[in-house]
């Protein structure tokens, strides 16, 4: 977000629907919804899209694999997201769908246009392509075996006439974006890798597809209609298609002050490709691309396949929904990938939530309760706090560059050192002695200095925890609007004579984990018996499931593996690398049944991923793999 102009577009990525909203989604959607907000509070003009990514061999295999339509089969994961960000309040002002009719129309648009500057050439692609990341890859690229360098699955080669986008014209002119525009992307850290990934040379991009047709067509003027745009193109032209380029222009106003929001894994598209394509269609570049890290769970991205996912609906239903977006915010440095766990979350509501902003209200009721029937008058504040509200003020005044910066961790670390201000204040000057001592008029300053500071950082607490703030702001007798916010911010005001309302306790303590799904953990040091006897709960922390073997080869140079593909009854099979060369002959196994550990880590072997293992017993007279004795279900637990 830039304090340039006072229009402000804000986007999140859209998210592919092959796989339903996790904590990964929901941390992209609410800094964004975070900085929407903000930019509201300050009166600014702001759009804000999110939406989904529905085409593409992914989601057309995806659909396949359930045996329904690609269509059918976007809407009703679509439908979820959109659920889940109604549920949570996001402010969205248009969730986009790129199988809509205006998005095809402006993607076409923008091809004709790319195309007409000479920037569009056809052309014959052999490479390989990794379809659980929709990117092509070269040889050199790869993991050694043929896998990808991004998420280790398996590529395969394509051999297809494509139209290509001439990225490497755009090469210097990128390097010098990326120069003369500093905060283009952030964070700093994150710009330098794309500045050495460009500096070592851009091949031209393959935008089209043949092999498949879930996907927009090429323009009519193309005349070539056994192609379809790359996903990678047709997506990131949502960012201009929502605000109706190609048909009606009047929302591209808000372009000129783009904010995208990011995964650090998407970023390579949104800061080169995407900019290219901007400079080819001859529109402005975007002002920041912020990429933020991953949520991880034992140190792993957090995805379906994985089945590592925390749901975010059940984190928001059993914690509240505002004590999440604050934690998300609050816990993991931008930029940098942060592991989820109950306990940290549960630290954070009881003891910043809780102590600090919950109780500090609470005091403020009770302490104008007994001193003066619950009326508040900032008349002597100045008089007798001129140095609180002073240091107050130094913290304040700084704070919007760590928004403008994507710093919303440091931004509620400054918020928090009001709070400390105020709550040390109490601790200082002990209103309940002054009122003793018969200086009633020092002890209501004292508490009037309070509930300024708190009404100050509740407004810029706003974006973050929405109706938290309006709780406080209620009971400190004002509105959260933009004119507060101009009146107690930038000018620093105090808050008119006001009574105030009593509220039950914002964040009652929280004693123990209240998600079933438990975060990740060593078993507990006190339930390990000396006798090395388990617990049943023990042994059920390992999830054992009957999976079918569908694909099976050699580890070329290895004399032990096999690489397999099995069947878990999940959206896509698992890779399991397993060391039973020696007594199973790939042929073998295909359609048979095995005995897999499904929820351990996942781990690379020789360059692969790995994502189980199979039980084997194996004595002098070799290995034999656990199975079934009757066909079951794929995916069927063990118990
Ligand atoms: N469809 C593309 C984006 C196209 S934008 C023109 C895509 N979709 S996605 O659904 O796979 O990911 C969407 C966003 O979610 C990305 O920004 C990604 O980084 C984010 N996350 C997915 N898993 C994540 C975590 N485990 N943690 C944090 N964010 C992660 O990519």
């Amino acid at each position: 977000m830039s304090d340039r102009c006072k229009k402000v577009y804000i986007t999140t990525p859209i998210y592919y629907v092959n796989d339903v909203p996790h904590i990964g989604h929901a941390y992209t959607t609410i800094i964004a919804d975070t900085l929407a907000r903000y930019s509201r509070l300050k009166g600014y003009e702001t759009f804000f899209l999110t939406g989904t990514d529905e085409h593409g061999q992914k989601i057309q295999e995806a659909a396949q694999k359930r045996g329904k339509s690609p269509q059918e089969y976007a809407d009703e994961i679509s439908a979820k997201f959109k659920a889940l960000w109604d549920e949570f309040e996001i402010s969205y002002d248009r969730f986009i769908k790129t199988t809509e009719e205006d998005h095809k129309i402006g993607v076409q648009k923008a091809f004709e246009v790319m195309y007409q500057n000479g920037d569009i050439y056809k052309d014959h692609y052999e490479g390989y392509y990794c379809v659980s990341c929709e990117t092509f890859f070269t040889q050199t690229n790869l993991i050694e075996g043929g896998f990808c360098p991004d998420c280790g699955k398996e590529t395969t080669l394509v051999k297809e006439e494509s139209y290509f986008f001439r990225l490497s014209k755009y090469q210097d002119k990128l390097l010098k974006w990326y120069e003369d525009d500093e905060n283009c992307i952030l964070p700093k850290g994150k710009k330098n890798e794309v500045i050495n990934f460009v500096k070592q040379g851009l091949n031209d991009l393959s935008i089209t597809r043949t092999s498949f047709d879930w996907g927009i067509k090429l323009p009519k003027s193309m005349n070539d209609p056994k192609h379809v745009m790359y996903v990678w193109l047709d997506a990131l032209m949502n960012y201009i298609t929502a605000l109706g380029y190609g048909k009606d222009e009047k929302l591209m106003e808000f372009w000129h002050n783009t904010t995208h929001l990011v995964g650090k894994d998407i970023l390579r598209f949104h800061a080169i490709y995407w900019p290219a394509f901007l400079m080819s269609l001859g529109l402005d570049m975007p002002k920041h691309i912020a990429a933020h890290g991953w949520w991880t769970r034992n140190g792993e991205k957090m995805s379906k396949s994985k089945g590592n996912v925390v749901d975010p609906k059940e984190v928001a239903d059993a914690y509240g929904l505002e004590s999440f977006r604050y934690f998300m915010l609050r816990e993991v440095p931008f930029g940098q990938d942060g592991d989820f766990s109950q306990k940290a979350l549960i630290d954070r509501i009881n003891s910043d939530l809780g102590n600090d902003l919950g109780n500090l209200l609470n005091r403020i009721i009770g302490m104008s309760g007994k001193y003066s029937d619950h009326y508040i008058d900032s008349k002597d504040v100045q008089q007798f706090h001129a140095k609180e509200l002073n240091s107050a003020w130094e913290i304040l005044k700084n704070i919007e560059q760590y928004i403008y910066s994507m710093q919303l961790n440091r931004y509620l670390e400054e918020l928090w050192k009001v709070l400390t201000i105020a709550n040390q204040a109490i601790a200082v000057y002990e209103p309940w002695n002054m009122v003793k001592e018969g200086k009633d008029k020092e002890a209501m300053a004292l508490v009037a200095l309070v509930a300024n500071l708190l009404a100050k950082v509740s407004i810029l607490l706003h974006p973050v925890m929405p109706k938290t703030t309006q709780k406080i702001a209620s009971s400190l007798g004002f509105k959260i609007d933009t004119k507060s916010y101009i009146k107690l911010y930038k000018e620093n005001s105090l808050l008119e004579p006001f009574t105030i309302q009593k509220t039950p306790a914002l964040f009652p303590k929280i004693e123990k984990e209240l998600l079933e799904v438990k975060s990740p953990q060593e078993p507990k040091k006190e339930e390990q018996k000396s006798d090395g006897l388990i617990t049943i709960d023990q042994f059920f922390q390992t999830k054992l499931k009957i999976g079918t073997i569908i694909e099976a080869k050699e580890v070329k140079k290895s004399d032990r593996l096999l690489q397999l593909k099995v069947d878990l009854g999940e959206d896509e099979p698992r890779q399991i690398i397993a060391g039973i060369k020696e007594y199973y002959k790939p042929s073998d196994l295909i359609d048979t049944q095995v005995c897999v550990v499904s929820n351990l880590k996942p781990a690379k072997i020789m360059g692969m991923l790995s994502e189980g293992m199979l039980l084997a017993a194996k004595d002098e007279d070799g290995l034999s793999l656990v199975r079934p004795e009757f066909k079951k279900r794929s995916g069927t637990p063990i118990k």
